[in-house]
Protein backbone atom coordinates (compact mmCIF):
# COMPACT_ATOMS: atom_id res chain seq x y z
CA UNK A 1 0.00 0.00 0.00
CA UNK A 2 1.21 3.53 -0.72
CA UNK A 3 2.10 4.92 2.73
CA UNK A 4 0.93 8.41 1.71
CA UNK A 5 -2.63 7.40 0.78
CA UNK A 6 -4.65 6.01 3.62
CA UNK A 7 -7.60 3.82 2.69
CA UNK A 8 -10.95 3.64 4.50
CA UNK A 9 -10.98 1.12 7.40
CA UNK A 10 -13.02 -1.44 5.44
CA UNK A 11 -10.48 -1.39 2.59
CA UNK A 12 -7.57 -1.76 5.02
CA UNK A 13 -9.34 -4.69 6.70
CA UNK A 14 -10.29 -6.40 3.43
CA UNK A 15 -6.72 -6.09 2.20
CA UNK A 16 -5.32 -7.56 5.45
CA UNK A 17 -7.84 -10.41 5.47
CA UNK A 18 -6.77 -11.33 1.94
CA UNK A 19 -3.09 -11.69 2.89
CA UNK A 20 -1.80 -15.24 2.39
CA UNK A 21 -0.97 -15.93 6.07
CA UNK A 22 -4.35 -14.65 7.23
CA UNK A 23 -6.20 -16.69 4.60
CA UNK A 24 -4.34 -19.83 5.69
CA UNK A 25 -5.20 -19.13 9.32
CA UNK A 26 -8.91 -18.76 8.54
CA UNK A 27 -8.89 -21.84 6.30
CA UNK A 28 -7.55 -23.99 9.13
CA UNK A 29 -9.77 -22.69 11.93
CA UNK A 30 -12.72 -24.97 12.74
CA UNK A 31 -15.42 -25.04 15.43
CA UNK A 32 -16.76 -22.32 17.72
CA UNK A 33 -14.84 -19.06 17.97
CA UNK A 34 -15.51 -18.91 21.73
CA UNK A 35 -17.93 -19.99 24.48
CA UNK A 36 -20.24 -17.02 23.80
CA UNK A 37 -20.77 -18.08 20.19
CA UNK A 38 -21.72 -21.58 21.28
CA UNK A 39 -24.07 -20.29 24.03
CA UNK A 40 -25.78 -17.84 21.64
CA UNK A 41 -26.21 -20.53 18.96
CA UNK A 42 -27.74 -22.90 21.49
CA UNK A 43 -30.17 -20.14 22.53
CA UNK A 44 -31.50 -19.48 19.03
CA UNK A 45 -35.29 -19.89 19.01
CA UNK A 46 -36.44 -23.25 17.65
CA UNK A 47 -38.49 -21.31 15.10
CA UNK A 48 -35.37 -20.48 13.06
CA UNK A 49 -34.46 -24.16 12.60
CA UNK A 50 -35.12 -25.26 9.03
CA UNK A 51 -35.56 -21.63 7.87
CA UNK A 52 -33.45 -19.94 5.15
CA UNK A 53 -30.07 -18.77 6.50
CA UNK A 54 -27.84 -16.00 5.13
CA UNK A 55 -24.25 -16.17 6.47
CA UNK A 56 -22.63 -12.75 5.92
CA UNK A 57 -18.84 -12.43 6.01
CA UNK A 58 -18.50 -16.21 5.83
CA UNK A 59 -14.72 -16.03 5.45
CA UNK A 60 -13.26 -19.48 4.77
CA UNK A 61 -16.46 -21.17 5.94
CA UNK A 62 -15.80 -21.84 9.63
CA UNK A 63 -19.49 -21.25 10.39
CA UNK A 64 -20.79 -23.21 7.40
CA UNK A 65 -21.10 -26.63 9.15
CA UNK A 66 -22.25 -24.97 12.40
CA UNK A 67 -25.12 -23.17 10.69
CA UNK A 68 -25.99 -25.90 8.21
CA UNK A 69 -26.70 -28.05 11.28
CA UNK A 70 -29.66 -25.69 11.86
CA UNK A 71 -30.92 -25.60 8.27
CA UNK A 72 -29.77 -26.93 4.92
CA UNK A 73 -31.39 -23.88 3.27
CA UNK A 74 -28.12 -21.97 3.56
CA UNK A 75 -26.26 -19.39 1.48
CA UNK A 76 -23.27 -17.16 2.23
CA UNK A 77 -21.58 -13.97 1.06
CA UNK A 78 -18.30 -12.18 1.70
CA UNK A 79 -16.91 -8.90 0.38
CA UNK A 80 -13.37 -10.34 0.05
CA UNK A 81 -13.07 -12.32 -3.22
CA UNK A 82 -10.22 -14.47 -1.84
CA UNK A 83 -12.45 -15.55 1.07
CA UNK A 84 -15.27 -16.45 -1.34
CA UNK A 85 -12.81 -18.62 -3.31
CA UNK A 86 -11.56 -20.33 -0.14
CA UNK A 87 -15.05 -21.09 1.11
CA UNK A 88 -16.09 -22.34 -2.30
CA UNK A 89 -13.09 -24.70 -2.45
CA UNK A 90 -13.83 -26.04 1.03
CA UNK A 91 -17.59 -26.38 0.51
CA UNK A 92 -18.21 -26.73 -3.26
CA UNK A 93 -21.88 -27.56 -2.72
CA UNK A 94 -22.60 -24.27 -0.93
CA UNK A 95 -24.07 -21.19 -2.63
CA UNK A 96 -21.34 -18.71 -1.67
CA UNK A 97 -21.04 -15.43 -3.55
CA UNK A 98 -19.33 -12.10 -3.50
CA UNK A 99 -21.53 -9.61 -1.67
CA UNK A 100 -21.40 -6.67 0.69
CA UNK A 101 -23.52 -6.47 3.85
CA UNK A 102 -24.15 -2.77 3.17
CA UNK A 103 -26.13 -3.65 0.05
CA UNK A 104 -28.12 -6.90 0.24
CA UNK A 105 -30.21 -6.06 -2.82
CA UNK A 106 -29.54 -9.55 -4.24
CA UNK A 107 -31.85 -10.85 -1.46
CA UNK A 108 -35.60 -10.12 -1.22
CA UNK A 109 -37.48 -8.51 1.64
CA UNK A 110 -38.64 -10.89 4.38
CA UNK A 111 -36.78 -13.86 2.88
CA UNK A 112 -34.45 -15.12 5.68
CA UNK A 113 -35.16 -16.80 9.01
CA UNK A 114 -31.63 -16.25 10.29
CA UNK A 115 -28.90 -13.81 9.25
CA UNK A 116 -25.48 -14.40 10.81
CA UNK A 117 -22.45 -12.08 10.77
CA UNK A 118 -19.94 -13.90 12.96
CA UNK A 119 -16.60 -13.17 14.53
CA UNK A 120 -17.10 -9.42 14.55
CA UNK A 121 -17.24 -9.10 10.76
CA UNK A 122 -19.64 -6.16 11.16
CA UNK A 123 -16.84 -4.25 12.93
CA UNK A 124 -14.96 -3.90 9.64
CA UNK A 125 -16.95 -0.83 8.64
CA UNK A 126 -17.48 2.61 10.18
CA UNK A 127 -20.49 3.78 12.16
CA UNK A 128 -22.64 5.05 9.26
CA UNK A 129 -22.11 1.92 7.15
CA UNK A 130 -22.89 -0.16 10.20
CA UNK A 131 -26.33 1.47 10.46
CA UNK A 132 -26.86 0.60 6.76
CA UNK A 133 -26.05 -3.04 7.55
CA UNK A 134 -28.59 -3.18 10.38
CA UNK A 135 -31.18 -1.70 8.00
CA UNK A 136 -30.43 -4.20 5.22
CA UNK A 137 -30.44 -7.19 7.57
CA UNK A 138 -33.75 -6.05 9.07
CA UNK A 139 -35.23 -5.77 5.56
CA UNK A 140 -34.24 -9.29 4.43
CA UNK A 141 -35.32 -11.01 7.67
CA UNK A 142 -38.76 -12.54 7.93
CA UNK A 143 -40.93 -11.41 10.85
CA UNK A 144 -39.75 -13.53 13.80
CA UNK A 145 -36.31 -13.87 12.17
CA UNK A 146 -33.05 -13.36 14.06
CA UNK A 147 -29.87 -11.38 13.38
CA UNK A 148 -27.00 -13.20 15.13
CA UNK A 149 -23.79 -11.18 15.18
CA UNK A 150 -20.83 -10.33 17.34
CA UNK A 151 -19.13 -7.01 17.98
CA UNK A 152 -16.10 -5.76 19.95
CA UNK A 153 -16.48 -4.37 23.45
CA UNK A 154 -15.13 -0.84 23.87
CA UNK A 155 -14.81 -1.46 27.61
CA UNK A 156 -13.06 -4.82 27.14
CA UNK A 157 -9.42 -5.97 27.17
CA UNK A 158 -8.95 -5.47 23.41
CA UNK A 159 -9.62 -1.76 23.16
CA UNK A 160 -6.40 0.25 22.72
CA UNK A 161 -4.13 -2.81 22.49
CA UNK A 162 -0.52 -1.89 21.80
CA UNK A 163 2.31 -3.95 20.30
CA UNK A 164 4.37 -3.50 23.47
CA UNK A 165 1.69 -4.74 25.86
CA UNK A 166 2.14 -8.50 26.30
CA UNK A 167 -0.89 -10.41 27.63
CA UNK A 168 -0.95 -13.68 29.57
CA UNK A 169 -1.39 -15.51 26.26
CA UNK A 170 1.95 -14.14 25.00
CA UNK A 171 3.83 -14.90 28.21
CA UNK A 172 2.42 -18.41 28.78
CA UNK A 173 5.14 -20.15 26.79
CA UNK A 174 8.66 -19.06 25.75
CA UNK A 175 7.74 -19.83 22.12
CA UNK A 176 4.73 -17.47 22.22
CA UNK A 177 6.86 -14.73 23.78
CA UNK A 178 9.55 -15.22 21.12
CA UNK A 179 6.91 -15.02 18.36
CA UNK A 180 5.53 -11.75 19.78
CA UNK A 181 9.03 -10.28 20.04
CA UNK A 182 9.89 -11.32 16.47
CA UNK A 183 6.78 -9.63 15.10
CA UNK A 184 7.24 -6.42 17.10
CA UNK A 185 8.80 -4.38 14.23
CA UNK A 186 5.92 -5.27 11.87
CA UNK A 187 3.33 -4.64 14.59
CA UNK A 188 4.78 -1.21 15.35
CA UNK A 189 5.01 -0.31 11.64
CA UNK A 190 1.35 -1.22 11.07
CA UNK A 191 0.24 0.62 14.19
CA UNK A 192 2.00 3.80 13.04
CA UNK A 193 0.64 3.50 9.50
CA UNK A 194 -2.97 3.06 10.62
CA UNK A 195 -3.02 5.47 13.58
CA UNK A 196 -4.66 8.29 11.53
CA UNK A 197 -7.77 6.10 11.17
CA UNK A 198 -8.32 5.91 14.93
CA UNK A 199 -11.36 7.82 16.13
CA UNK A 200 -13.00 7.80 19.56
CA UNK A 201 -16.62 8.99 19.66
CA UNK A 202 -17.31 8.10 23.31
CA UNK A 203 -19.85 5.26 23.15
CA UNK A 204 -18.07 3.79 20.13
CA UNK A 205 -14.72 4.05 18.40
CA UNK A 206 -12.76 2.93 15.35
CA UNK A 207 -9.38 1.67 16.58
CA UNK A 208 -6.38 -0.19 15.32
CA UNK A 209 -6.58 -3.71 16.82
CA UNK A 210 -3.87 -6.26 17.62
CA UNK A 211 -5.16 -9.04 15.34
CA UNK A 212 -3.13 -9.81 12.21
CA UNK A 213 -0.11 -7.86 13.45
CA UNK A 214 -2.08 -4.68 14.11
CA UNK A 215 -3.24 -4.83 10.51
CA UNK A 216 -6.93 -3.96 11.02
CA UNK A 217 -8.97 -0.96 12.17
CA UNK A 218 -12.26 -1.94 13.75
CA UNK A 219 -15.39 -0.67 15.43
CA UNK A 220 -15.74 -1.01 19.20
CA UNK A 221 -18.92 -0.30 21.11
CA UNK A 222 -20.21 -0.27 24.67
CA UNK A 223 -22.93 -2.82 25.31
CA UNK A 224 -25.42 -0.03 25.95
CA UNK A 225 -24.69 1.49 22.53
CA UNK A 226 -24.84 -1.89 20.74
CA UNK A 227 -28.28 -2.54 22.19
CA UNK A 228 -29.40 0.97 21.18
CA UNK A 229 -28.13 0.34 17.63
CA UNK A 230 -30.30 -2.73 17.11
CA UNK A 231 -33.33 -1.14 18.73
CA UNK A 232 -32.94 1.95 16.50
CA UNK A 233 -32.86 -0.33 13.44
CA UNK A 234 -36.30 -1.68 14.45
CA UNK A 235 -35.38 -4.93 16.19
CA UNK A 236 -37.22 -5.92 19.38
CA UNK A 237 -35.99 -4.24 22.58
CA UNK A 238 -33.59 -6.07 24.89
CA UNK A 239 -31.74 -8.44 22.54
CA UNK A 240 -30.10 -11.46 24.18
CA UNK A 241 -26.38 -10.88 24.68
CA UNK A 242 -23.62 -13.41 25.50
CA UNK A 243 -20.04 -12.79 26.61
CA UNK A 244 -17.22 -14.11 24.42
CA UNK A 245 -15.07 -14.75 27.49
CA UNK A 246 -17.22 -17.44 29.15
CA UNK A 247 -20.60 -17.55 27.43
CA UNK A 248 -22.54 -15.94 30.29
CA UNK A 249 -25.75 -14.06 29.49
CA UNK A 250 -25.24 -10.33 29.93
CA UNK A 251 -27.62 -7.62 31.08
CA UNK A 252 -27.10 -4.19 29.58
CA UNK A 253 -25.71 -2.69 32.81
CA UNK A 254 -23.35 -5.61 33.66
CA UNK A 255 -19.63 -5.11 34.23
CA UNK A 256 -17.90 -6.22 31.01
CA UNK A 257 -14.19 -5.47 31.41
CA UNK A 258 -13.28 -9.18 30.86
CA UNK A 259 -15.40 -9.45 27.68
CA UNK A 260 -13.53 -9.11 24.38
CA UNK A 261 -16.71 -9.08 22.32
CA UNK A 262 -20.47 -9.57 22.58
CA UNK A 263 -22.73 -12.00 20.72
CA UNK A 264 -26.19 -10.54 20.12
CA UNK A 265 -29.44 -12.20 19.05
CA UNK A 266 -31.62 -9.40 17.66
CA UNK A 267 -35.17 -10.42 16.75
CA UNK A 268 -37.40 -8.85 14.11
CA UNK A 269 -40.83 -8.87 15.74
CA UNK A 270 -43.26 -11.49 14.47
CA UNK A 271 -46.44 -10.20 12.85
CA UNK A 272 -49.34 -9.83 15.28
CA UNK A 273 -52.40 -11.88 14.48
CA UNK A 274 -55.21 -9.77 15.94
CA UNK A 275 -58.47 -11.66 16.34
C1 LIG B 1 -13.05 -11.88 11.13
S1 LIG B 1 -13.54 -12.54 9.59
C2 LIG B 1 -14.64 -13.85 10.11
C3 LIG B 1 -14.89 -14.90 9.05
C4 LIG B 1 -15.92 -15.96 9.42
N1 LIG B 1 -17.24 -15.38 9.64
C5 LIG B 1 -15.50 -16.71 10.66
O1 LIG B 1 -16.14 -16.53 11.69
O2 LIG B 1 -14.53 -17.48 10.58
C6 LIG B 1 -14.66 -11.32 8.98
C7 LIG B 1 -15.16 -11.61 7.59
O3 LIG B 1 -16.19 -10.66 7.29
C8 LIG B 1 -16.02 -10.22 5.96
N2 LIG B 1 -16.66 -8.89 5.86
C9 LIG B 1 -16.35 -7.77 6.54
N3 LIG B 1 -17.15 -6.75 6.18
C10 LIG B 1 -17.99 -7.23 5.25
C11 LIG B 1 -19.06 -6.66 4.52
N4 LIG B 1 -19.39 -5.36 4.62
N5 LIG B 1 -19.76 -7.44 3.68
C12 LIG B 1 -19.42 -8.77 3.53
N6 LIG B 1 -18.40 -9.35 4.18
C13 LIG B 1 -17.70 -8.59 5.04
C14 LIG B 1 -14.51 -10.21 5.77
O4 LIG B 1 -14.11 -10.24 4.42
C15 LIG B 1 -14.09 -11.46 6.53
O5 LIG B 1 -14.10 -12.61 5.72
Amino acid sequence: MNAGVLLAPEDVNRSTWQGSTTLRWFAEYEGWSDDGERAATESLPLGVHGQPILDIGVGAGRTTPLLRALSTDYRAIDFAPAMVDLCHRKYPDVDVRHGDARDLSQFSNNSMGLVAFSWNGIDAVGDTDRAAIFGEVFRVLRPGGVFFFSTHNKLGPGHRETPWHFGLRDLKHPKSTARRLASLPLDVRNRRRLRPLNHDAGEWSMMNAGAHHFGIVIHYTTLLHAVAEVETAGFQPEPEVYASSNGRRLAVDDETSDVWWFHLLAVKAALRCDP
